[in-house]
């Protein structure tokens, strides 16, 4: 493997909002991919969609991630000036969620190759030079298609795809098949291999059988210093401030009811694992203000003064 591995921040719905794709940059994340974002609602003009793409001048390059099944719409939705802000667009043809599959979006591309390919096209012609990528699954139950289907991203003018080694009917169930990562590598157009990714090793080894990079994102919740661990580099993190500076970035967007849910999840996340927190978390789950949540952290971390910070 080379010295400089590319990293990537999956996109995460719910997840990997401004504040979070801020601090993963703090250690050293490559690319970052924003929430999934509707193209249709930010062409209607949605306020929360808009929203959702703020970004912190230290999150570059970052990626927008756009989902929908009209070329047109995805063409003029990448055009606005909330997503031409970013560096580049990311289609999603991956999700799996029922919800979105059954409009025709996300991984129901992956059944419609010749849509899939006229929103990609569309999306090209909008983007210009600017970089434009793919979010996939290896298929829908299997993944006999998925040579064919990277082929047709390489063809419709992608500049590289990143693959969730899973079916869609797998879900998030069973592990990441990367046996056809190989084939694919060879393709001629650069794979960033995605799923199960959480140590060096891992990254070392698929790096070997050919992926351009990889893209992480459970493995990154609570912990977006893995993007230093998987480069081998030192890195030290508070958690307690971290936690803080999420919930302040978020404030700068987000009404405060907003960011207190928000914040629940990503304290589960930053919190998850540590001796004596799982009453912490129920506590915050039950939270009814971002100041209870923020309370109930620091009495924590006074109580677990050990657990606040980790470093490498
Ligand atoms: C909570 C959650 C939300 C996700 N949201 C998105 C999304 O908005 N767009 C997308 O392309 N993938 C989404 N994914 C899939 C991830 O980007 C990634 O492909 C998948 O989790 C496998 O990688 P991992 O094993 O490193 O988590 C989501 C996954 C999770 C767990």
């Amino acid at each position: 493997m080379s010295a400089e591995l590319f990293t990537v921040l999956s996109p995460m719905a719910g997840y990997t909002d401004l504040a979070f794709r801020s601090i993963c940059r703090e250690f050293g994340v490559g690319l970052t991919v924003t929430e999934m974002v509707s193209s249709k609602a930010l062409v209607m003009g949605n306020s929360l969609s808009r929203r959702m793409l703020h970004r912190m001048p230290n999150d570059a390059p970052a990626f927008c991630q756009i989902f929908g099944h009209e070329p047109q719409v995805m063409a003029d939705s990448v055009q606005l000036d909330e997503v031409a802000v970013y560096e580049g667009v990311d289609i999603n043809m991956g999700c799996p969620v029922r919800k979105i599959v059954g409009s025709g979006d996300g991984s129901a591309l992956l059944d419609n190759p010749h849509l899939a390919s006229q929103c990609i096209a569309a999306v090209r012609r909008a983007q210009g030079n600017k970089p434009l990528s793919v979010k996939m699954r290896l298929g829908a139950s299997d993944s006999c298609g998925a040579l064919d289907f990277v082929r047709m991203c390489r063809d419709s003018g992608a500049d590289f795809v990143t693959v969730h080694f899973r079916t869609r009917k797998q879900m998030y169930s069973g592990t990441a098949d990367y046996s056809l990562l190989p084939q694919m590598a060879k393709l001629g157009l650069p794979v960033i291999a995605n799923g199960d990714i959480a140590d060096r090793s891992q990254c070392v080894r698929l790096a070997d059988m050919g992926a351009s990079g990889v893209g992480v994102g459970r493995a990154a919740l609570g912990r977006p210093y893995i993007f230093a661990q998987l480069q081998g580099q030192p890195f030290e993190m508070d958690i307690l401030d971290t936690i803080e500076r999420h919930a302040q970035i978020l404030g700068m967007v987000f009404a405060e009811k907003v960011v207190a849910n928000e914040m629940k999840k990503h304290v589960a996340a930053y919190l998850k694992g540590m001796r004596g927190a799982k009453q912490t978390v129920v506590s915050v789950m039950n939270a009814h203000s971002l100041d209870q949540i923020l309370t109930l952290c620091r009495t924590y971390f006074a109580q677990n003064p050990l657990y606040r910070s980790v470093r490498q």
